[in-house]
């Protein structure tokens, strides 16, 4: 990949809000039960947003760590990506409130939309800003309040989303810094887009009572066709990346894919054939949490000193759309 300067990532935060759904509280809401969600998916728990709570919120907590990991303040950033499908609302963007509750500059601030690939996609776009020279401090976010489009007597799907923020500050990085994005590489096949939806609320299918009657206002998912389509697509993504940089699999240190369910991530590993104690997996707390799930699963990693500065890793994403993608980087 081309461009003047490299971009490298200066700091890292997560926030999970306090409140917890654990599967024993989802046995009460739907037929199923513990043993078979973390049979089936490898989820234990996921966290929830308090009432008061709205996306922005999530990803100000997040952004306050990350900025402060970095040794930056809002100030010094150039550009606010937002990736998200639970935004506070349709508009404004949740990345222009964002960049007003932090107090940044009336830098450009906008939001992302493609769903779980979303942080990939918003790290690849700050990539670009900052290989051209037009920006030095970008700060990315995956955050969404997933618990609110989730119909909690599907049992399909409201076993597996939660609530999370992840930001990442990326920087420009020195002429010599061994420590840089390398590449990231993005891909979106549309015709599968019937596979993960929300239908309603659009312009398409606006919100109306017959909506609300419907159900439409909730995401509906094709969850084994979902689980094929991910296993495929993500080996692909891991593939593509490492054939790109010319990089052997073994000299990945962490593999931080999308956390969706602990079986497509065994199952990429071994299509990968990539150690399965060097995939990062967190999806047992957290459950799925779209755009958030890569820089939350990241962040807590880092927290446990499981990642560490220097190392190579490998995130790759695959969400609604079907969108899907991967970054290489030197930590
Ligand atoms: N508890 C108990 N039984 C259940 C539950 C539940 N929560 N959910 C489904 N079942 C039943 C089904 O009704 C079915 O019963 P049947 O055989 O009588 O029809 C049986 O379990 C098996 O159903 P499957 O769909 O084959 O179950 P599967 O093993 O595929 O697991 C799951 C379902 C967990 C949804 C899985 O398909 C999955 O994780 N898919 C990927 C989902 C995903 O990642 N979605 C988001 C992707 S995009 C993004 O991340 C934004």
């Amino acid at each position: 990949m081309s461009g003047i300067y490299r971009s490298r990532v200066a700091g890292t935060g997560s926030y999970l809000p306090e409140g917890v759904i654990t599967n024993f509280d989802i046995e009460k809401m739907v037929e199923t039960n513990n043993q078979w969600i973390i049979e089936r998916t490898g989820i234990e728990r996921r966290h929830k947003a308090a009432p008061h709570e709205a996306c922005s919120d999530l990803c100000y907590e997040a952004s306050i760590k990350a900025l402060k990991d970095a040794g930056l303040t809002a100030q010094d950033l150039d550009l606010i990506i937002v990736s998200t499908v639970s935004g506070d609302q349709v508009m404004p963007s949740t990345a222009c409130v964002l960049q007003h509750r932090l107090g940044a500059r009336h830098i450009m601030a906008f939001d992302l939309s493609a769903a779980c690939s979303g942080f990939v996609y918003g790290l690849s776009v700050a990539d670009q800003f900052i290989r051209t020279g037009m920006y030095k401090n970008i700060l990315v976010v995956g955050g969404e309040v997933l618990h609110r489009l989730v119909n909690y007597k599907d049992r399909e799907t409201c076993i597996l989303f939660g609530d999370a923020a992840g930001a990442w500050i990326v920087s420009r990085a020195e002429a010599n810094d061994p420590n840089t994005i390398m590449s990231s590489h993005l891909h979106a096949d549309g015709g599968l887009g019937d596979l993960f939806v929300l239908p309603g609320g659009g312009s398409r299918m606006p919100f109306s009572q017959e909506v609300l009657d419907s159900g439409n206002h909730y995401v509906k998912m094709k969850g084994r066709e979902i689980f094929k389509n991910a296993v495929r697509t993500l080996t692909q993504c891991c593939h593509e990346a490492l054939a790109a940089n010319n990089v052997k699999s073994h000299e990945v240190d962490w593999l931080v894919p999308h956390q969706a369910n602990v079986r497509i991530l065994e199952s990429v590993a071994e299509y990968f054939e990539f150690p399965k104690e060097k995939v990062i997996f967190s999806l047992q707390e957290t459950g799925n949490t779209s755009a958030a799930s890569i820089p939350v699963a990241f962040d807590l990693a880092v927290q446990e000193k499981k990642i560490q500065r220097g190392q190579l890793i490998l995130l790759a994403a695959f969400g609604a759309g079907l969108t899907s993608g991967s970054v290489l980087l030197r930590f």
